[in-house]
């Protein structure tokens, strides 16, 4: 069994074929998938996937750093309201966003560190964006202590030295489907060192997705060619990777 550790079925991209998008998913061995809020109402969206597909997509609520400047006290109410319903196991995608910068940095840091002690008042585990701004994340981490109740690096884009401290303070690292592009050497080179316990997989569907998928639509379906290069990488079978990854995410999340 493989679990997409995050998808954005919740995004207008599969308006017109989400159920199909899921069967396709479960008829490739992937039975779960953890459906990312990036706003209101997207994290509202994925707590109703959650409900329409019970058992098999799971849910996350929270304000990526792209959004952070329109964030308000009513949508933290409204999101912490939305928390309480059993099928949200995660709070996310919160971060830092370097490299598109569609929110002032000084902006972002702040909702970050805001979101931080949010999650950790619902006792929910983080997931994190972190998109060249790896000291800053991890600082305002540490600063917030936002490692309470554990959580997740997902797209993980640094080096193995960041993915080691990031383990160290209890996370675990979700690797992406670029970790089958050409260029993608480091982000081998992190899934080759890291020990399986610490690794997540996920297709950030409709995003990046990988070879021989390279430039289509992403979707959760695709998380096996993620799980077959990391197995290629690390000498085992695409079956011990899915095990294990399932684990950690059942570990991490309780899905
Ligand atoms: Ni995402």
């Amino acid at each position: 069994m493989y679990i997409d550790s995050h998808c954005h079925l919740n995004l207008s991209h599969f308006e017109n074929d989400v159920a199909a998008a899921v069967a396709r998913a479960r008829k490739a061995g992937v039975a779960k998938m953890l459906v990312i809020g990036t706003e209101l109402a997207d994290s509202v969206r994925a707590v109703e996937l959650a409900h329409r597909f019970p058992g098999t997509v799971f849910a996350a609520v929270g304000i990526h750093p792209h959004e952070s400047k329109d964030a308000d006290e009513n949508i933290y109410a409204r999101l912490r309201a939305l928390a309480a319903d059993d099928k949200v196991v995660a709070y996310g995608e919160i971060g830092l966003d370097y490299f598109h910068n569609h929110s002032p940095r000084e902006v972002q840091r702040r909702e970050f560190a805001r979101q931080l002690n949010l999650a950790a008042e619902l006792k929910l585990p983080v997931v994190i964006h972190d998109r060249e701004a790896h000291q800053e994340v991890y600082d305002i981490i540490v600063a917030e202590k936002g490692y309470r109740h554990g959580g997740v690096i997902h797209c993980f884009s640094a080096d193995y030295a960041w993915a080691k401290r990031f383990v160290e303070l209890g996370f675990v690292i979700s690797l992406p489907g670029t970790i089958t592009f050409p260029r993608s050497e480091m982000q081998r080179e992190v899934a080759l060192k890291l020990s399986l316990d610490d690794i997540l997989i996920e297709t950030d569907s409709p995003f990046l997705a990988p070879v021989p998928r390279r430039g289509k639509r992403n979707e959760p379906a695709y998380v096996v060619y993620v799980a077959e290069k990391i197995a290629e990488i690390k000498g085992l079978s695409p079956e011990d990777v899915a095990a294990a990854t399932a684990a950690n995410c059942q570990r991490v999340f309780g899905m």
